[in-house]
Order: structure tokens, then C-alpha cells, then sequence
């Protein structure tokens, strides 16, 4: 069978590794656009414009693909999934409808509601009245979000008022969503769901903001690790039981089969776990971690999604050992977009034993590198040690990442 795999960034080319090491071909698959460093193991097609449906069902015609895996979320809220299997083809990734569990926030809290999810309590404004009333009735800190994709840029979280209503002011005319601040330790996990059922991925723990501490601006994640050895024993199925299954089951009963991952963004809080955003697809830079473990065939699994018979085979198996990664940003990451310069000493860090580097864009998070060990202490020495390698001018990463897991 032949796989596309839609995207270009270090999330895809985990997925791409991932692939082959649990049993694909490379000569089976096919990356669009992808990445020089993606075309160092598969072929790339880097004329293909992935929110282009021209070019999209073209490519997935002509290269007699069986699998599509669609990585970002932008094509997926634009319908690039519709598009595709009305081809015919088997599509990893939900529907347009479906994907509007990302593409609004809004959308995503109706879900919760009707299927009784936790969450944190919130507001949908659209005028600066309605702001001003929401922020009085949750208070400080204050957690505004943008209710569309707003590429990373949409949420913030703050203590100054003035700040809050200058952020809620960008998007006020599409609608804002105040909602209330919890407290507690963020978690990642992935479900696979064909539209009934689901099935759990490991859990891993993002580092969002961009500097060290926790300090500085919300990023889209610049470091990871998996498993997370300080969860309670059953809370992968307690997710499960109360949060994911739910929201496919409330889905399916609005006539909306969600077919793909189903990212489930957590807090883990004195009252018990809460949502705090779905997304709609494999998170960056989670997927390095996560499917790093992974020890089943990825391609069966997606597979077996895209066809509802999830529940027909082994369930998704993880090897015991950690993995820790740490991502290479260029200079101003988040907040400006640096020159694209050039990255030396990939080859070497990646050539080194248990380090493996996953290649994003030429600015931005340009690249995340994995480290795996016995424990998270043992795997996070190596992701260092394989940064220790790379040189890109004006570039940073954060030092802490993982540190505090034992
Ligand atoms: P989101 O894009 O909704 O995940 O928000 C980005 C980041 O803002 C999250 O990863 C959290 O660190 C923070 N955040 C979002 N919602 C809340 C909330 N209700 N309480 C506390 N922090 C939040
Ligand atoms: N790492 C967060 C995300 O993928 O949205």
C-alpha cells in the first residue's frame, strides 16, 4: 500500500521514521511537500500545494495512494480530508465538520457540554461589553482565546487587564472566549478514533511557553518527553472513559464521525483532569516522543482508523524506554520570522546512538532533536547532547526541558 503524507515540518518527518521503523517501505511512501531532510528517506513532492485540492487529489491519484495521513491542521479545517475521500482514498484525519473541533474553540465547548466533558468554565464575546463582563466573572489571570485558528497566536494568558483587552481587540469581530485560568500541570494524549471508537497513544508533556521557567510567550511547543512517570496508574483510561470516547460518541450522535487523532490538551488540577483544547491532528513537538516508543505498525494502525476497525487488532504497543526532545528555534521565534540560514551538524547528531533528529521549516522551530534511554534523566543527556552538535546562528532552545521528572 502506498502512503502520502501530507506536511513539511519535524511533526512529519517523526511520522515519516515512525512509518518505516515499525514496517512501511520507504519506496512506499510518498511526502508532500515535505522537507530536504524528509527527502533524505522518502520521496518528496515539493510541487504540491497541501491547501491546493487540485493538487492534492492529483498527486494522491497519480501515485496510487492507499493512506493519506494529513499532518497540519489548516488543510484539515479547509476539508483537504473531504477532498480526498471522495476520491476514494483512505484518509488519517477528520472531516471539515469534524475538524471544526480545532478550527473553533467555541464549536469544541458545545461538544464538551453535550457530552459532559470537564473544562474550564467560559464565555463567547463578541463585543468589548461582553469582554469586560466575562473578565469581571472569571478573573485574574485572565485566559483569553481567539475562537478561530489563529496559528498559535490565538491564546493569552495573563495577569494584566490592559494586556487581555488588547489581545481580545485583534479578534473581537470573529469572537473571543474568555475563559477561567486552571491551575496544574499540562498533559498530551493522543487518541486514534475511526468515528466509534477509540484508542490511546502514550501520554507526553509540552513545554509551551519559549524560554526557560516557563517564561515569555506561548510557542506552538518547544520540548517534550514520554511517558510522564508522575501520572496517576489509570489516568490514560480515565481519559479515555470521561473525555475522548465521549466527545467521538457526542459526534457521532450530531451525525459527525470524527476519523483521525484526537488530540486531548489537559490540566491536571486538584478537581481532576479538564480539557483545555482539542486539536485535531498529532501534536508538535508531542509526535517525536510519542511515536518514537511506538512499537506497533503505525501504518496498520492508521489504517485500521481510516476504516472503522479500530477495535479489529492488537492495541497501539509502547516500548518501556523514555524519549525526551528539545526543539532548535531561529532568532525572535514566536515573535518575529528570522532569515533563513544554514544548519550544520545534523548529520553528525543524528549518526550519534540513541539520538535521532527530526527537521522542521528553515525558520521557526527549525528542528526537534529526540533522545531515548532507559529514563527520562538517561534520554534527556542525549537530545542535549545531539543539540550540542547543531550550530545555527541567532538560534535558542530551552534548557529545562524535562528536567524536574525524575
Ligand atoms: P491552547 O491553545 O488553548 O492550548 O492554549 C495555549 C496555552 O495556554 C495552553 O497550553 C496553556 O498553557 C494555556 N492555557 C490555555 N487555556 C488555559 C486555561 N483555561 N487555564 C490555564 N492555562 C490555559
Ligand atoms: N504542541 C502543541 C500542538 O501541537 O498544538
Amino acid at each position: 500500500m502506498r502512503i502520502l503524507v501530507l506536511g513539511s515540518g519535524a511533526r512529519e518527518h517523526a511520522i515519516v521514521k515512525s512509518l518505516i521503523r515499525t514496517g512501511t517501505e520507504p519506496e512506499d511512501i510518498v511526502c508532500a511537500p515535505g522537507n530536504p531532510w524528509i527527502a533524505n528517506e522518502v520521496e518528496c513532492r515539493t510541487d504540491i500545494d497541501i491547501m491546493d485540492e487540485l493538487d492534492v487529489s492529483r498527486i494522491a491519484i497519480s501515485e496510487r495512494i492507499g493512506l493519506a495521513i494529513i499532518g497540519p491542521e489548516a488543510p484539515l479545517v479547509a476539508g483537504m480530508a473531504d477532498v480526498l475521500r471522495q476520491q476514494g482514498i483512505n484518509v488519517f484525519g477528520p472531516s471539515k465538520q469534524a475538524a471544526e473541533l480545532e478550527g473553533s474553540k467555541n464549536f469544541a465547548k458545545e461538544v464538551m457540554k453535550s457530552a459532559g466533558v470537564p473544562t474550564a468554565g467560559s464565555a463567547l464575546c463578541h463585543t468589548l461589553e461582553e469582554l469586560d463582563e466575562a473578565m469581571d466573572q472569571f478573573g485574574a489571570p485572565y485566559v483569553i482565546k481567539a475562537d478561530g485558528l489563529a496559528a498559535g497566536k490565538g491564546v493569552l494568558v495573563t495577569e494584566d487587564r490592559e494586556k487581555a483587552i488588547e489581545h481580545a481587540r485583534i479578534y473581537i469581530n470573529e469572537g473571543v472566549l474568555v475563559e477561567e485560568f486552571l491551575d496544574g500541570e499540562e498533559v498530551s494524549l493522543f487518541f486514534l478514533s475511526d468515528g466509534k471508537n477509540v484508542l490511546p497513544l502514550s501520554p507526553a508533556q509540552d513545554f509551551k511557553r519559549a524560554y526557560d521557567n516557563d517564561e515569555g510567550p506561548n510557542t506552538g511547543g518547544m520540548g517534550a518527553y514520554s511517558p510522564v512517570p508522575w501520572l496517576p496508574e489509570n489516568f490514560v483510561d480515565e481519559v479515555q472513559e470521561n473525555i475522548a470516547q465521549p466527545v467521538v460518541s457526542t459526534m457521532r450522535e450530531m451525525d459527525i464521525d470524527f476519523v483521525g487523532l484526537l488530540y486531548c490538551g489537559l490540566i491536571v488540577t486538584n478537581e481532576g483532569t479538564k480539557v483545555i483544547e482539542f486539536n485535531v491532528r498529532f501534536g508538535d513537538p508531542e509526535t517525536q516522543v510519542v511515536l518514537r516508543r511506538l512499537k506497533s505498525d503505525l501504518a496498520d494502525l492508521l489504517l485500521r482508523a481510516c476504516t472503522g476497525r479500530l477495535n479489529h487488532g492488537p492495541k497501539p504497543d509502547f516500548s518501556f524506554h523514555a524519549t525526551v526532545t528539545v526543539v532548535l528555534a531561529s532568532e525572535g521565534y514566536p515573535t518575529s520570522t528570522a532569515e533563513a540560514r544554514e544548519v550544520t551538524g545534523i548529520e553528525k547528531a543524528d549518526a550519534m546512538e540513541s539520538i535521532e533528529v527530526c527537521k522542521g521549516g528553515e525558520t521557526g522551530r527549525v528542528l526537534s532533536v529526540v533522545g531515548h534511554g532507559d529514563d527520562i534523566k538517561k534520554a534527556r543527556t542525549r537530545a542535549y547532547l545531539g543539540l550540542e552538535q547543531i550550530h545555527l546562528e541567532g538560534s535558542f532552545y530551552r534548557k529545562d526541558i524535562a528536567e524536574k521528572v525524575q
